[in-house]
């Protein structure tokens, strides 16, 4: 057995959030507004197809069995299907997810799935095409659903879907979100908006506790379901007249990170303990030739006794996260 990545909380870690790029052709208003700006590392590729098995591989030996592809919008990469084949090629890995906007879905999904990859996480603010056109400044509706229909086509048994909850944008939608779930398996996950560096003035005007959510769930007869292994820090809901799921994300939840699982590796390749912490610490040097596994699996194991109990959001600080597509969600 792989030995387990545990922190001083005796958290275990396994389950690898790695963005491959920061770039996104979406504009969503609660991330990149104005669009795709190079941060601070211009200049400085995205990790490579052999870096990413590398890091992945070191992971793996340190127990990881989940990976999730993030970005940016990592379906832009060219290379992405190499990528997926890249991971899947170890058995290690059990889980390969994507999370994507789902412009290339309709197009790609099959391929991807063929590579090997296993789950797809969609992101849908809204069931009214002129609002997701507002929110993420594309008119891709109609493409994006099409992208799900075409997942569950290709083969992918459940689908996820992530929705930014925002007040008075799409808070209302809820039944019309619970019809379109009524006979899909898809598990869709309420988001609660979180402070970003870049997004103060935003949360202040959308900001929604996901609690109206659960308390409506409630209402119509919604139970909560307990929390599996590999769950993560969602609360799930389910009703059995329902094929769909109802997840909500609630970082500002007392106890939200006690259940933390994952770690996140950035598009450059530096380890983040957590999604609102620090600027991350290097691995890239570590990632240049196969000899130097060892290494890197130290680094990674040592550079957990900094992880922290919680992120401080309650405290209005945001860390060095500008928006989520910087280090991947
Ligand atoms: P599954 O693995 O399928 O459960 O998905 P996931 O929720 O881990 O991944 P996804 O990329 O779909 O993330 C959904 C949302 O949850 C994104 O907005 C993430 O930023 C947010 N999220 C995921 N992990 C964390 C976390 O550790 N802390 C906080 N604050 N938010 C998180
Ligand atoms: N608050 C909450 N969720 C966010 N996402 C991006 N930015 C934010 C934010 N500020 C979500 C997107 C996507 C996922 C990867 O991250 O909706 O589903
Ligand atoms: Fe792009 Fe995702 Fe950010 Fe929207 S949330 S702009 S799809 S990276």
């Amino acid at each position: 057995m792989a030995p387990q990545l545990t922190d001083a909380f005796a958290r275990k870690f396994f389950y690898l959030r790695l963005s491959i790029t920061d770039v996104c052709n979406f504009r969503c208003n609660y991330c990149l507004p104005d669009g795709y700006k190079p941060h601070g590392v211009a200049n400085k590729s995205f990790l490579n197809v052999d870096e990413i098995r590398r890091v992945t591989r070191a992971f793996a030996a340190l127990g990881t069995e989940k990976v999730r592809l993030t970005g940016g919008e990592p379906s832009l990469r060219r290379d992405f299907p190499e990528i997926i084949a890249a991971i899947s090629e170890n058995p290690a890995i059990r889980q390969l997810a994507v999370t994507t906007n789902g412009y290339r879905l309709a197009r790609d999904v099959q391929q991807w799935r063929d590579a090997g990859l296993t789950a797809v996480n969609v992101s849908v603010d809204s069931l009214d095409a002129r609002q997701f056109h507002a929110i993420t400044g594309q008119d891709k509706f109609r493409q994006v659903m099409n992208g799900i229909d075409a997942a569950f086509a290709a083969g992918f048994e459940r689908v996820k879907v992530n929705t930014v909850l925002m007040r008075g944008v799409n808070h209302h939608e809820l039944d019309t979100f619970l019809a379109w779930i009524k006979p899909r398996p898809i598990q869709l996950r309420f988001i609660e908006l979180m402070e970003t560096g870049d997004g103060g003035e935003l949360f202040r005007k959308y900001h929604i506790s996901g609690t109206i959510i659960r308390d409506q769930l409630l209402q119509r007869g919604w139970v909560q379901k307990l929390r599996g292994r590999s769950d993560g820090p969602a609360q799930v809901f389910c009703h059995s007249d329902y094929k769909g799921e109802i997840g909500l994300i609630m970082p500002y939840e007392k106890d939200f990170c006690a259940s933390c699982n994952r770690l996140r590796v950035s598009s450059t390749g530096n380890l983040h303990l957590c999604l609102f912490g620090d600027g991350g610490i290097a691995l890239r040097d570590l990632l240049a030739n196969d000899a130097q596994g060892e290494a890197l699996e130290a680094r990674i194991t040592s550079a957990l006794v900094q992880k922290k109990q919680t992120h401080f959001l309650h405290d209005g600080h945001t860390g060095i996260t500008q928006n989520l597509s910087w280090i991947g969600g």
